[in-house]
């Protein structure tokens, strides 16, 4: 497995020897039905790093992420239950890609087992998280990297770069998008829960509802009790693309138009969406999802573009391209990484590693990683923003210093949520 860039070639043995054996990294990996299972397999195919557990509450997909450790090497235990993983003492890091209701909770009781994290995006369910995950990795001095990975890949890196030195000017606009062709998830039915699903740790934090057949695996993602809709679940990350490559922290307006067009069905997050965030009177930023039309933009099916005084780049993809006002392409610099958006469980696996060897070294050198909480808060805070307003139909007006809600209650209110009893966060 390689990447290469500009001619250069990355090869996976070289990040695989970042940290040596004599050194390795104990990991429990949490949630293993899609992502994490592919990523067991990466992060065991380091020779810094090994698997010490998996751990996930359906065991169909506690069986996949063992097979995924197995293939790559490894020889992991089993476990339902992530507090009891917590308890042990060899574990030195957990990687979770759990349903999003989890990744805040699993991120601060990992933190403050004395654990170093890798989070999945989204970093947070809701924005009240994101600031609780900041305060337990800095309390307890963990390395907190979430699942931005586009941070770690060289030609990303360089197109940031390259737009911070000034190459189209002062930037004053950013799109961002996004595309799949998604089925309908039809109408569930309350079911009894299947005898291979502990249904109530699957829920943890989030207040009790009855089981039902058309939310477990993945549809979970486009229903606001668990999921974060198509906004966080791939807008996060190109939003994080954009709002680093502004160099902006917060918005003063967001507004949010959109709905579930396509299909008549359980799905309770809009289908198609735009999101608009104002930063004053420095810039503008919209974000397209069509999670049920994949017709391309920019030859992409996600990607972002970023126009200034003298020209436009585009990026998001491993590689970036400049014209100039006339339109006429003055760089190009592409890897040739193929990245398949409508891959839902890893889009680029080459490219993962990129960001798991940079987790590793930051533990290794105790140092902030690429994608660290505090960064990626405020990137995920953008789209948590575009949803509220979409839910209220509010056009916020926000403290562009804290990304807070100003003047609205209603809006206000969804800045955090309500938990299952004895499973409030606290730091
Ligand atoms: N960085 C990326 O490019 C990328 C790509 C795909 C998915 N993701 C993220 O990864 C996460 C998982 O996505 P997915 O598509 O694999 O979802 P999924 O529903 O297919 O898998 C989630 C797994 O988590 C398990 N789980 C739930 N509660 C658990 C608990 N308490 N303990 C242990 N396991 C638990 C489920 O049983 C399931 O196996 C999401 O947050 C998603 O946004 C990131």
């Amino acid at each position: 497995m390689g990447l290469s860039l500009g001619g250069l070639t990355f090869s996976a043995k070289s990040y695989a020897n970042i940290i040596g054996a004599n050194e390795r990294i104990n990991v429990a990996v949490m949630g293993t039905n899609g992502r994490g299972a592919g990523m067991a397999r990466l992060f065991q195919g380091f020779d810094g790093a090994n698997i010490i557990y998996v751990c996930d509450v359906e065991e169909k997909a506690l069986a996949k992420g063992l097979e995924a450790v197995k293939r790559a090497g490894g020889n992991a235990k089993a476990e339902k239950d992530i507090r009891k993983v917590l308890e042990v003492k060899d574990v030195d890091a957990i990687y979770y890609a759990t349903p999003d209701h989890w990744h805040a909770p699993a991120a601060i009781m990992a933190c403050q087992a004395g654990k170093h994290v890798y989070g999945e995006k989204p970093c947070s369910h809701t924005p009240a998280e994101g600031e609780w995950m900041i305060a337990a990795a800095r309390k307890y001095n963990r390395i907190v990297q979430i699942g931005a990975q586009r941070r770690s890949w060289p030609g990303v890196l360089e197109a940031i770069k390259e737009l911070h030195g000034g190459i189209i000017g002062k930037v004053y606009f950013a799109r961002g998008w996004y595309t799949n062709k998604r089925a309908s998830i039809g109408f569930g039915k309350q079911t009894p829960v299947p005898s291979n699903l502990d249904y109530d740790l699957w829920q943890g934090p989030a207040p009790r509802r009855a089981y039902r057949d058309n939310l477990i695996h993945y549809n979970w993602h486009w229903f606001w009790h668990w999921g974060t809709g198509e906004a966080l679940n791939n807008g996060t990350h190109e939003i994080d693309v954009i709002r680093w490559g502004l160099g902006v922290d917060f918005p003063t307006h967001v507004s949010s138009e959109g709905a579930r067009f396509v299909f008549k069905d359980d799905w309770e997050c809009p289908d198609t969406q735009i999101i608009n965030l104002q930063f004053g009177d420095d810039c503008l930023v919209t974000w397209e999802g069509r999670s049920c039309n994949s017709r391309k933009s920019e030859g992409g099916d996600r990607g972002v573009v970023f126009y200034g005084e003298t020209g436009s780049m585009e990026t998001g993809h491993n590689g970036y391209r400049v014209h100039d006002l006339s339109n006429k392409l003055v760089k190009e610099v592409d890897s040739k990484d193929v990245i398949d958006g409508t891959n839902t469980s890893s889009p680029a696996a080459n490219l993962d590693i990129v960001h798991i060897a940079d987790f590793l070294d930051a533990i290794k050198n105790n140092r902030r990683p690429n994608a660290d909480v505090a960064e990626l808060h405020k990137s995920t805070v953008l789209v948590q923003l575009g949803n509220i307003a979409w839910r209220t139909g509010q056009r916020l007006v926000v403290d562009p210093s804290s990304g807070h809600i100003l003047n609205s209650p209603e809006a206000q209110a969804l800045w955090s949520r309500t938990y299952e009893p004895g499973w409030e966060p606290v730091v």
